[in-house]
């Protein structure tokens, strides 16, 4: 479904739900768990439905995940870095001192 465009070499590693996962310096982390054929970024709060990204411009927040440990962030906008812990979001995010 998605393929890179350019040579650009997969020179950093992320992980999403602790499996590594080679990406490009530049990219998005959208982008490149979708290349990884990730079939779900977030559950819904209310069915637990899984959710992909829609926009990929940040309008829609389709694409929450949890990154190293703080939820709530937008996979669209994000851009990776080495080492990068994704996780699904499942359900409503978890932030401290907020109720
Ligand atoms: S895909 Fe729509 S906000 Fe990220």
């Amino acid at each position: 479904m998605f393929t890179p465009v350019g040579a650009v070499e997969a020179t950093l590693t992320i992980f999403f739900n602790d499996r590594p996962i080679s990406a490009r310096p530049g990219e998005t982390v959208a982008a490149c768990l979708l290349r990884a054929n990730t079939s779900s970024f977030r559950t819904t709060p209310v069915t637990g439905a899984p959710r992909l990204p829609y926009c990929m411009i940040g309008h829609c927040f389709e694409c929450l995940v949890e990154i190293n440990g703080v939820g709530n962030q937008q996979a669209c906008l994000k851009v990776v870095e080495d080492g990068m812990k994704i996780r699904v979001q499942q359900g409503a995010a978890i932030i401290p001192g907020v109720s």
